[in-house]
């Protein structure tokens, strides 16, 4: 992808040609360099970081001042892809200025590309508004809203009983101008009809194979967490058992003076390389 920016306008373009946007998290430099590289057009810097890294139960601790340090991370490692600041909980609920004022530092400390916020009820459709009002591209997220935890009481896959109010936020997200909305745990069938009624790419996550785009938490697709295996996670590596063959033989080398090694360490003058 070396060279062609991916803005806001590429991913309408693509969703008009038809063609499948891909995106991925990322959390840190090296992640988002090799993300650029395989060619993943948008890379979200999720609140997901609080499961996925910091192996908490709910992306709720999540902050500001983490994620945009995160953020700023991501960008320098791929400055070409549309990097998306998500915003944690308690970051945008509380009014539009609030909103406002956080979407600004992803992107003025973080070099972010756009933020995204979750819901799609008034409130959030005015935090969406007032964040585009300040020039800022935003992305909804719709579906099993993880922030909402503590009143929904668990992460359920949301059905066809829910079809005609995502339909309403979908179309109020972008009249209030989203350029893309994040369907997350939704039933095949309505996330498809949701996407063919959409004006702005959706892009899936445990939503079906219809959506305009996927993304995934990149560490579930590595399979850095062997406990973590819901249906529609595909595995496209096995960390988990890369890592623990290579740690346990760290331990036998140390253990056994194995490592260092003859070529590990440094002799006299000029022989330090
Ligand atoms: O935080 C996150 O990683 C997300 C994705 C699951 C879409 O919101």
């Amino acid at each position: 992808m070396a060279g062609r920016r991916i803005t806001v306008k590429t991913i309408a373009a693509m969703r008009k040609r038809g063609e499948k946007i891909v995106a991925l998290t990322a959390y840190d430099f090296h992640t988002a360099r090799m993300e650029e590289m395989a060619g993943v057009h948008i890379i979200l810097v999720g609140d997901s970081f609080q499961m996925a890294v910091l192996g908490e139960d709910t992306t709720l601790g999540a902050s500001m001042d983490v994620l945009t340090a995160h953020c700023r991370a991501v960008k320098k490692g791929a400055p070409d892809a549309l990097v998306v600041g998500d915003m944690p909980f308690g970051s945008y609920q509380p009014s539009d200025e609030i909103a406002v004022k956080n979407a600004v530092r992803f992107i003025a400390e973080a070099g972010a590309d756009a933020v995204k916020l979750e819901g799609g009820n008034a409130a959030a459709v005015s935090r969406v508004k007032a964040i585009v009002d300040a020039g800022i591209p935003v992305m909804g997220h719709l579906g099993l809203l993880p922030q909402s935890i503590r009143s929904e009481g668990s992460y359920r896959v949301v059905r066809a009983d829910s079809e005609q109010m995502l339909l309403e936020q979908i179309k109020a997200l972008e009249s209030a101008g989203a350029f893309s909305v994040v369907l997350e745990m939704i039933e095949e069938e309505v996330a498809t009809r949701i996407t063919e009624a959409s004006g702005i790419a959706t892009i899936g996550i445990g939503a079906g194979r219809y959506t305009h785009g996927q993304i995934l938490v990149v560490n579930d697709m590595l399979g850095m967490n062997n406990d973590f295996n819901p249906k529609f996670l595909k595995k496209y590596a096995d960390l988990h058992s890369m890592m623990k063959e290579a740690l346990d033989s760290y331990v036998s080398d140390v253990t056994g003076g194995a490592f260092p090694g003859e070529e590990n360490v440094f002799k006299g003058r000029g022989k330090n390389r």
